[in-house]
């Protein structure tokens, strides 16, 4: 069981920032990594289809036999995890709670943003999350429907991505939030001009790399990390389009000096 690979799913190349947290982390671990970039973005699409696409990468990686699954996607942490979760018997990890745990211990005066796509925003999933713990914390939520584009485009470091950010979060500027949800796995490749526009007043949360320390302590408490070695472990990336910019993206973001990526098909 534990020499077998984590899984990760996300909807394109977000998820890789979750997956930079776990190579910082965790090592020893072999990663599976399947972003379904041919269907991306999800946020601005029905519930049924997200939960469709999700279950399709999630029955990829478990019949390559996974030991945990990640949903490194909060548009599908948002309406498909506990479904997930439900059905498969290995441990399965959102990005929504971490990140709403890590804000409600990093706000001082109770008003949290929170910047995701538009089906992230209207699941609500971080609003409740957080009033449900805390109740008299403001939760400002706002969708940024222009940002995923950006990211997968390679976009993430030109003057557009600066002036679509800086006109995005306007609505964002007045509203005396002391933190900040990034509720988007893509959205750490923007982390720089957002942190720019909102001020260096505002922590920003990194939702994805929050969900890590969870990954890690689920790993100690079933006691299924994999053996220190000496070997580094084979990680396994797919997408379900242009393995070039996948590639081009990863090596850009993560720090490996090797990324093979493999195109394969969902939903045939
Ligand atoms: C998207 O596919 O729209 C973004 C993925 C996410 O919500 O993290």
């Amino acid at each position: 069981m534990a020499t077998r690979a984590i899984g990760f799913i996300d909807s394109g190349v977000g998820g890789l920032t979750v997956v930079k947290e776990a190579l910082k982390q965790l090592p020893n671990e072999k990663i599976m990594y399947l972003g379904d970039t041919a269907r991306c973005p999800y946020g601005p699409r029905p519930v049924e289809q997200v939960v469709q696409f999700t279950w399709e990468m999630t029955n990829f990686l478990v019949k390559k036999n996974i030991k945990m699954l990640v949903i490194a996607c909060n548009t599908a942490t948002a309406v498909a995890l506990d479904e997930i979760k439900a059905a498969l018997d290995i441990p399965v990890v959102g990005v929504i709670l971490p990140g709403s745990r890590a804000s409600l211990k990093q706000t001082k005066n109770n008003r949290i943003g929170m910047i995701g796509t538009i089906g992230t925003v209207n699941s609500h999933s971080y609003l409740n999350a957080i009033k449900n713990k805390s109740p008299q914390t403001e939760v400002i939520e706002l969708a940024c429907p222009k940002f995923v584009p950006l990211v997968e485009s390679k976009s993430y470091q030109t003057s557009l991505a600066k002036k679509v950010v800086a006109e995005t979060l306007q609505p964002l500027i007045n509203q005396k939030i002391d933190t900040l949800i990034l509720g988007c796995t893509h959205y750490p490749l923007l982390r720089p001009i957002v942190q720019n526009v909102i001020g260096d007043n505002v922590t920003l949360v990194d939702s994805g790399a929050e969900t890590i320390s969870d990954v890690s302590m689920l790993l100690d408490y079933f006691d299924i990390q994999a053996p220190v070695s000496n070997e580094t472990p084979q990680h396994e990336f797919y997408t379900t389009a242009s393995t070039k910019m996948f590639e081009e993206i990863a090596m850009d973001w993560l720090p490996l000096s090797d990324i093979h990526v493999q195109k394969i098909s969902l939903g045939e």
